[in-house]
């Protein structure tokens, strides 16, 4: 039975976080967390919700971390810092019930204690993109493949409450025509990254009396200000050259592609969290929005409401094929999540901080901002 102090933060969680939501929800969410408490925090003797976020120091990670703290979660960071993005961290080392470790997802020792105390388990960790994976297939073999296995191995038996997979759109590849790619959509991998990705969700979803609930997240493409900005992806990209003046050279600006900020993710993880289990469990949901499928002319379009005096040009037949519009109906009517920025709120803001110099030397930007040369 939950104690008072238990049923005051689930009610807490249910009706004061949640307050945007329909009233039934709110008591689904309510329920959720009284059974999380009886059957995971007393049934391992645990006071308190601990979340490890393998590859808690990269772009995704270092705001969800924010998020999770300020949302009374206790956070264990696991991260290689393979970027050398250790800074990220620094502002959370001094919050309560927070915990950084160095540490390689592939080595089974350091992951089984980092499973120690933890209530819930979010994987973002690895080699993200396409480029990154080509280039360093050895290391992305070893890291997306072979580490993401053992650590599959070593999750059940263990008391945990939710295991998050936080895969990509990218393994819809390539839509011809009109359609939209909802979850049951074929998945056509086109590179290694995705590929990776669709081994891995598969493996989880197949696995069969595990003691924890799976779910998986299939991200759209980030933007956002983060500690650890990626100006290699597309938002950030554009927007970086364009604000510092550069001739932008856009491949492909037909091709589509759906967005998500950052924060919207964050929330979004929260959210998967705290669902009520029947809802989530071994489920896949596209994490995003309807509103923002964007073409890359769309983005420049928006970019250029902002910076009427950039200049673009343009080419066909760019190495990227990828083209794809993603359905995000299911976690707007499962989860209730629909994103809260858009892509001009994220050209907005980052356009901002480059006026204030937040950035160093972005004119050649270095692999703290881009997934360019990991240390692997
Ligand atoms: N950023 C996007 O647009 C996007 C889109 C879809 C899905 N995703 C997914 O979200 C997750 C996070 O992406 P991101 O943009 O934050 O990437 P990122 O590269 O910024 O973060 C990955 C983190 O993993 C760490 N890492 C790499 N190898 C490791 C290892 N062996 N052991 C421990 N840590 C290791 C890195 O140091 C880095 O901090 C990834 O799983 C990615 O596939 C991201």
């Amino acid at each position: 039975m939950a104690d008072s102090h238990q049923y005051q933060t689930a009610h807490h969680v249910a009706f004061s976080v949640n307050a945007h939501l329909p009233d039934s929800y709110q008591t689904e969410i309510f329920d959720e967390a009284l059974r999380m408490t009886s059957e995971i925090l007393e049934k391992h003797g645990l006071q308190q919700r601990k979340v490890l976020i393998v590859g808690g120091a990269g772009y995704i990670g270092s705001v969800l971390t924010g998020h999770l703290l300020d949302s009374g979660y206790q956070v264990r960071c696991a991260d290689l810092l393979v970027y050398g993005n250790g800074l990220t961290v620094v502002p959370y080392l001094s919050r309560p019930g927070y915990e950084f470790v160095h540490a390689d997802l592939s080595d089974e020792a350091q992951f089984v204690s980092l499973l120690e105390g933890i209530t819930d388990v979010v994987l973002l960790a690895g080699l993200v993109g396409d480029p990154v994976t080509k280039n360093f297939s050895e290391a992305a073999a070893r890291i997306n493949d072979a580490g993401h296995e053992t650590m599959l191995k070593l999750l059940n038996g263990r008391g945990l409450n939710r295991v998050i997979f936080v895969s990509t759109c990218s393994n819809y590849g390539l839509i011809e025509g009109d359609q939209f790619a909802d979850e049951n959509f074929e998945l056509k991998p086109l590179s290694l990254y995705a590929k990776s990705k669709v081994a891995v969700e598969k493996a989880l979803l197949s696995q069969k009396d595990v003691d924890y609930t799976p779910v998986v997240l299939r991200f759209a493409t980030a933007f956002g200000l983060s500690p650890r900005m990626r100006f290699d992806l597309t938002v950030s990209e554009f927007t970086r050259a364009l604000a510092l003046g550069e001739d932008l050279l856009v491949f492909d600006a037909h091709t589509w592609r759906p967005y998500c900020h950052v924060r919207d993710f964050s929330e979004l993880i929260r959210c998967a969290i705290e669902a009520p289990k029947a809802r989530v469990a071994f489920q896949v949901f596209n994490a995003g929005g309807d509103s923002n499928n964007n073409t890359k002319q769309m983005i420049v379009d928006q970019i250029l409401e902002q910076l009427p005096d950039a200049k673009v040009r343009y080419q066909e037949h760019g190495a990227d094929p990828r083209n794809y519009r993603v359905d995000f109906g299911k976690v707007f009517r499962v989860l209730h999540f629909q994103p809260r920025f858009t892509v001009a709120d994220g050209v907005r803001e980052l356009i901002a901080a480059i006026r204030q110099g937040l950035f160093h030397d972005i004119a050649q930007p270095t692999s703290y901002y881009g997934n360019w040369e990991p240390r692997v």
